[in-house]
Order: C-alpha cells, then sequence, then structure tokens
C-alpha cells in the first residue's frame, strides 16, 4: 500500500504574511490527519514565516526549487543547505514552468535531483509533455526521456525520498483536466519506467502523483485511480477549503 502525497504548488502568490494565513488555516482543518501525507511548497521568501507556522504539525514544507551547486556565483539561486536549514523537507525540481520560462533542461534538472537527493532533501521531480507533443502521439517518449535522463545515476536507495508528478503541461492552469484515464496511463507507464531501471518491488512502492487542474472536484475521481498516489495541486491549493477537500480524497 502506497501512502498518497498531496502536495500545494503555490508558485508565485502569497507574500510572507497572506502565507501565514494561508498556511495556519491548512494547518487547523487538517489536524491529525494521516490518510496522506500533505506538503505545501512555497515560494523562498515565505519559508521562514510558514516554518513557524507548520513546524511540529502533519503539514510539511516544500520549495520550488534548488541549485545543484553547494554555493557560488549563481544570482538569485538557493542552494540544498539554505533551504534544509530553512526548515524544508521537500522540493519541486524541474517544473513545466521552470522548464519553459527559466531554460531548465534535462540535463539541469538531472543535476538539481541529484543534488537535493543527495543533500537529504525529499524531491517531487516533475515531468509532462506539451499539447503539441500529445497531438502529435509523442506523450510516451517525451515523459520516458524526462524520466530517464532525470534519474541518471540516481541509486535505488534513493528513491524512497523521490516522488515523480506527471504534470501534462496543457493540463496545467488550464481547467483541463487530464481524463482519469489519461493520467493513469502515464502514471502506470512512468511506474514502468522505474521497475525497467530498478526493480518491479522499487516501482510497486514509488509515489507517483497527477499534476494539472486537479481540485476539489475532480480529486477523488483522480485519486482512485490505481497509478495515480496523490497531486500537486497548483491554483486549487491556494483555497484552503477546496485543497482539505482534496486531502480528504485521499484514501
Ligand atoms: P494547477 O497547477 O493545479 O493550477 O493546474 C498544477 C501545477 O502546476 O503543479
Amino acid at each position: 500500500m502506497r501512502k498518497k502525497v498531496i502536495a500545494g504548488n503555490w508558485k508565485m502568490n502569497m507574500t510572507p504574511s497572506k502565507a501565514v494565513v494561508l498556511a495556519k488555516e491548512i494547518v487547523l482543518k487538517n489536524q491529525n490527519k494521516d490518510n496522506c501525507d500533505i506538503v505545501i511548497c512555497v515560494p523562498a521568501i515565505d519559508i521562514p514565516a510558514v516554518y513557524e507556522t507548520v513546524k511540529g504539525t502533519n503539514v510539511k514544507l516544500g520549495a520550488q526549487n534548488v541549485h545543484f551547486a553547494p554555493s557560488g556565483a549563481f544570482t538569485g539561486e538557493l542552494s540544498v543547505d539554505m533551504l534544509k536549514e530553512s526548515g524544508v523537507e521537500y522540493v519541486i525540481i524541474g517544473h513545466s514552468e521552470r522548464r519553459q520560462y527559466f531554460g531548465e533542461t534535462d540535463e539541469t534538472v538531472n543535476k538539481r535531483v541529484t543534488a537535493a537527493l543527495n543533500g537529504g532533501l525529499k524531491v517531487i521531480l516533475c515531468v509532462g509533455e506539451l499539447l503539441e507533443e500529445r497531438e502529435a502521439g509523442k506523450t510516451l517518449d517525451v515523459v520516458d526521456t524526462q524520466t530517464r535522463k532525470a534519474l541518471e545515476g540516481v541509486p535505488a536507495s534513493a528513491l524512497e525520498n523521490l516522488i515523480i508528478a506527471y504534470e501534462p503541461v496543457w493540463a496545467i492552469g488550464t481547467g483541463k483536466v487530464a481524463t482519469t484515464e489519461q493520467a493513469d496511463e502515464v502514471c502506470g507507464i512512468i511506474r514502468g519506467i522505474i521497475a525497467d531501471l530498478y526493480s518491479k518491488a522499487e516501482a510497486d512502492k514509488f509515489i507517483i502523483q497527477y499534476g494539472g487542474s486537479m481540485n476539489a472536484k475532480n480529486a477523488e475521481e483522480l485519486l482512485k485511480m490505481p497509478n495515480i498516489d496523490g497531486g500537486l495541486i497548483g491554483g486549487a491549493s491556494l483555497k484552503s477549503d477546496d485543497f482539505t477537500v482534496i486531502i480528504d480524497s485521499a484514501k
């Protein structure tokens, strides 16, 4: 039995004062729940304030990116140690917005994944195809390549700290959710890649989330599917009531 993981991706939303209010609501509405693991991935500037709010609770703190170097001349970036010392447990890597707008490549994603896992962070690695890639029948190739390249050099012993989020780019922030069958099919294919790279036993334990317009209405149906072990939720994670419904849908 895989325990589901529900993660909010706040993206570039919430100033520190607003972040604390939202985090407090999420903590209060989800106290003592253990049907799933709950993570909120907040903007870097919000991390210290949100850490004070969630520490000691069942809500875990995540960041939205991390650099692969331990320190140095990388203006605007944050290191694994900076995040860890600030109470961060999880980090999203390779989100399609980073790939599309900030020049993230399979190679830099692999370096960030490696550095984060080596440094003791839990990683939520995002993979997923563009609309034109789906329409051209390339979904499986894209997901296969992104997954294999991101995992190059990652040992089986690190898999317990890794989650893959399948996020079809055309479903992110568009209100256009993948059908449960489309989502489950690709999550199943990712599980097959893990089995191929590592073993069936590793694949059976491995957490694979769906992300892309998951909300309070469609979460239950998606989370029932055999290969979907949780969600990475953008827009709907900014409303504590909606996020709580999604958390309650994860059984
Ligand atoms: P969305 O975003 O739920 O707003 O579609 C998901 C994501 O980008 O992680």
